[in-house]
């Protein structure tokens, strides 16, 4: 009797040890390991995209190394060499600029890791380094911009409009395509006359720097400002105030993004038009990833659903945008 308990209470405690261990470890056990290199935390743009990643990566049960580059593209290639190095099963990146990727990617390939860009894309000679690009259409968001632009022409009934831009960082592609989108659209419109193309870097300190050089320059003539983002926009604001003009009448505002900030003084009547660029790819990244390491097939380009908010709508029901 005696031994038929003990031989029972071992069945017991291999039982127990059996069923307590295994599940917890399919549980514990990443549905993938991703390296995701951000470019920094220039914006409101980007500190919601940081956040969405790694809240969507919990949900989607997907161990993340994440890695800020602030700003630097050697930092970016620096730590996709220590995700090759870890072996991750995905590599992502956003890509500061497009040009000079070719030799890393090319380092991943050879380690057998495929690669999701994110946000940004890149100019390569071999487009087979990469197999998807999940972000905006940024061309579409500079023709936008420009169709709010000639709308508002017509209501003012204006027969010149003299715009001036502060543009993204160099070489990167949402300023190159916001560029192009926005003056191909414009292109016939003989009311559109550009006045000066600035660069202010995607950061509030540079929209500053830029609109007190515009306005030192240009004064009154301006008509209209295209700020490739809310950052940018927000750092103008104060120096269109200190010069003596009401943004939103005085001068027509355009922004990109549409953070919270920035729809805020749109409801305020200082920012006339907002496109937006959403910074939530979260999801998206985390279902192609496991596509990717489940060798299914996947988009070669996917763009997040966008649209325009401004002064030409009612923006009394609209929810908190989340960054
Ligand atoms: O690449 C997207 C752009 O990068 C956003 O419009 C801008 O705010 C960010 O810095």
């Amino acid at each position: 009797m005696k031994g038929k308990a003990l031989a029972l209470a071992a069945l017991l405690f291999c039982c127990a040890f059996l069923c307590g261990c295994e599940p917890k470890q399919q549980a514990e056990e990443p549905a993938l390991v991703l390296g995701f290199s951000q470019l920094g935390s220039e914006s409101s743009f980007r500190i919601g995209n940081t956040k969405d990643i790694e809240e969507k990566a919990k949900t989607y049960g997907v161990s993340l190394m994440m890695d800020n580059a602030n700003q630097k593209q050697e930092n970016q290639i620096n730590a996709i060499r220590r995700f090759i190095a870890y072996r991750v099963d995905v590599i992502a990146f956003s890509p500061i600029v497009e040009e000079g990727w070719d030799n890393v990617l090319n380092e991943a390939r050879q380690a057998g890791i495929p690669v999701i860009l994110v946000d940004r894309t890149i100019k390569t000679e071999d487009e087979s380094l990469y197999l998807s690009q999940i972000g905006a259409d940024f061309y579409e968001e500079g023709v936008m911009a420009a169709r709010y632009l000639m709308r508002k022409a017509d209501a003012l009934q204006r027969d010149t409009l003299h715009i001036v831009e502060i543009t993204g960082t160099e070489n990167s592609t949402p300023m190159k395509q916001r560029h192009d989108g926005f003056w191909d659209t414009v292109a016939g419109d003989p009311r559109m006359v550009l006045l000066e193309s600035v660069n202010g870097d995607f950061l509030r300190s540079r929209g500053a720097e830029s609109m007190r050089y515009l306005l030192e320059k240009y004064g009154d003539q301006i008509d209209v400002i295209f700020s490739h983002n809310d950052e940018m926009t927000m750092g103008a604001l104060p120096e269109i105030e200190q010069a003596g003009y009401t943004p939103g009448r005085d001068m027509i505002l355009i922004s990109i993004d549409a953070g919270q900030e920035a729809i805020d003084i749109l409801k305020a009547g200082k920012i006339n038009c907002i496109v937006e660029c959403t910074p939530m790819l979260g999801s998206l990244l985390m279902e192609t990833a496991l596509n990717v390491k489940e060798g299914r097939e996947v988009e070669r380009v996917i763009h997040p659903a966008e649209r325009v908010f401004s002064d030409e709508d009612d923006l009394s029901a609209l929810l908190p945008r989340g960054y």
